[in-house]
């Protein structure tokens, strides 16, 4: 899928913007603080309703501001045929000043990833941050999993509450058990798609790696959780009622997808700890380039990429190589504080709230 065209309304650092970008690749360049990264964030907004950047949405309106929106048209090509559709988005301050998100004909195939400098944490960070990763690529493959996560977030919030109300009482198991139950089922979901994200990441994530790196390494990615290949229930009831004592002692869950992690290895040693930080920001990018054709196949069309300032803290060589495996990409928009010189790229001046052709 591609952003035909997008038109901007009290965004951000924006009072008025239309922009009509093109397929491939569209490069936004700019001095600091000039609007590219608030325009990448104004166009996931577009295809997904969400920002990449917050989850309060107050904050994307122009400050001092009671209404912003988005609006633009998504076209996808299938079997040949283009077919566009009209997206409105809106943001509007209630009377209490709180925000509120309206979307119309938002189509069910759009998608979006997206890659910032926090994405580095995915390689470098703590666990959370793989988990929060790997999340997002399971809820753009298979719609359910978001609710999964939510709901199983709730069960482990209520049995965590009893685990420290109740801990030194006799009648604790009693109380754990339905929550268990309801732990264990929606765990193992979460568990069962997280692996099958990973499998789907995996072929790509070593194609994706070998024309980055141009073939001098192998990068492997590995769902790591304590309950190593089981796949029932059963299996994570039987690891939490061994953890039980130190459970109630702590007065915490500790075994579930909340605990679990995501092995990164480059050439066998842990990206997080042997990688040099040109390497980790460049696994952090291939793990987003290597969603494309998953999700590709899931949505049944392709993603728009929006990259910002993925070319940084890599050498001269390296950002020729990302140049060329995002000329196969249908739309991508990339930012950037210095020209590219990008062959065959749409090149955008961002300056002062102001776009232009360059
Ligand atoms: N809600 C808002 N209303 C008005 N201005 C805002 C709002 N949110 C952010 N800004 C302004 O937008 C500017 C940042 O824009 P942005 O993050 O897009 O810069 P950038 O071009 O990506 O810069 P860099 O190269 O440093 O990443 C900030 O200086 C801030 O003043
Ligand atoms: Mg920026």
């Amino acid at each position: 899928m591609r952003i035909a065209w997008v038109q901007l309304s009290e965004v951000r650092s924006y009072r008025t913007l239309e922009l009509h970008p093109q397929a491939r690749l569209n490069v936004l360049v700019g001095p600091n603080a000039q609007g590219k990264t608030n325009l990448l964030e104004a166009l996931g907004f577009l295809v997904t309703g969400r920002s990449f950047r917050t989850s309060r949405i107050g904050e994307i309106p122009r400050w001092g501001v009671e209404a912003a929106s988005i609006t633009g048209e998504l076209a996808r090509r299938a079997s040949g045929v283009e077919s566009r559709r009209s997206v409105r988005r809106a943001l509007l301050r209630g009377g209490d000043g709180i925000w509120q998100a309206t979307g119309e004909g938002a189509p069910e195939w759009a998608r979006a990833i997206a890659f910032g400098w926090q994405d580095v944490e995915i390689v470098n960070g703590a666990p959370g941050a793989r988990r929060g990763f790997i999340d997002g690529i399971a809820a753009r493959l298979y719609p359910t999993h978001a609710a999964t996560l939510v709901r199983y977030r709730q069960v482990l919030a209520r049995r965590n509450r009893i685990l420290q109300a109740h801990r030194r009482e006799p009648g604790l198991d009693a109380r754990l058990e339905p929550w268990s139950e309801q732990l264990a089922t929606s765990g193992m979901e979460l568990i069962a798609r997280r692996r099958r994200a990973v499998a789907a990441l995996q072929t790509e994530l070593a194609r994706v790696w070998s024309a980055l790196a141009a073939g001098h390494s192998k990068v492997e990615i590995r769902y790591r959780t304590a309950l190593g290949e089981a796949a029932e229930p059963r299996a994570l009831l039987e690891a939490l009622a061994r953890a039980r004592h130190h459970e109630a002692r702590l007065g915490q869950t500790l075994v579930g997808p909340h605990r679990d992690d995501l092995a990164l290895e480059i050439d066998g040693a842990d990206a997080r700890t042997f990688g040099s930080r040109g390497q980790q920001r460049l696994v952090a990018l291939a793990l987003r380039l290597a969603e494309v054709l998953p999700v590709t196949e899931a949505a049944g069309t392709a993603p728009v990429l929006l990259l910002d300032d993925a070319l940084s803290e890599l050498d001269p060589r390296v950002r020729e190589l990302v140049l060329r495996e995002l000329g196969a990409a249908e739309q991508v928009f990339l930012t950037t504080p210095e020209p590219l010189g990008a062959a065959g790229a749409a090149v955008f001046d961002v300056n002062g709230g102001g776009i232009f052709a360059a």
